[in-house]
């Protein structure tokens, strides 16, 4: 069984990117667990760092146990959101125990228009470089949940190829690099 952690960056309830996440777990290939973190988490405040709020500890947890971790956001004024950008904090400390180094990762993001949380995406990689996660290069996807998603709120078929593509290759690159330890 190969486990990955999803964050994602919307707490919004019909979330395109919960949808999207949820439509990569479900092309995913058989055996691999998607588990979804909560991201209602205190603001970061570097004084709580002695005494860890337990939501936070959650996340640090379930990324830990995780094989690999796939990020998911929303684009919130040309970059990724505040929500996920706390996440990654309180994930990322104490200083020198980050739960995120050396962990298989990936991103994708979805947003309401053509662009698809491009430069959303492109601020989260240059973090996720920075965390020193093993982070899959390509396929990259940028999903405009306007057409990708139909009347219903179901993936697309349009879509379902590249979705799957994605999939298979994040499955495949967790696997090859925790193989590789
Ligand atoms: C947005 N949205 C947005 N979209 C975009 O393509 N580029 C942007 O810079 C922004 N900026 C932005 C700021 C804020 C504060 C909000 C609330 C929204 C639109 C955004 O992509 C859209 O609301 C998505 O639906 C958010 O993702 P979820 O919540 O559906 O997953």
């Amino acid at each position: 069984m190969t486990t990955i952690a999803v964050l994602v960056g919307s707490l919004r309830k019909d979330s395109y990117n919960l949808r999207l996440a949820k439509s990569v777990e479900r092309l995913a290939p058989e055996g691999a667990e998607f588990v979804y973190a909560n991201l209602n988490l205190p603001l970061f405040n570097q004084d709580l760092e002695a005494d860890f709020p337990p939501e936070a500890t959650a996340l640090k947890q379930l990324v830990e146990g995780a094989d690999g971790v796939l990020f998911v956001t929303p684009e919130y004024n040309r970059s990724f959101s505040g929500v996920l950008k706390n996440a990654i904090d309180w994930g990322s400390r104490p200083w020198g125990q980050s739960s995120f180094a050396g962990k298989p990762a990936a991103l994708i993001g979805a947003s309401g228009g053509a662009l698809g949380a491009t430069q959303a995406q492109a601020a989260l990689r240059n973090v996720l470089v920075f965390l020193d996660t093993k982070l899959m290069g390509q396929p990259e996807v940028y999903f405009n949940a306007l057409t990708g998603f139909d009347e219903n709120g179901e993936l697309a078929s349009s879509a379902e190829g590249f979705i799957k593509a994605f999939a298979e290759a994040f499955v495949k690159h967790v696997e090859s690099s925790s193989a590789a330890k």
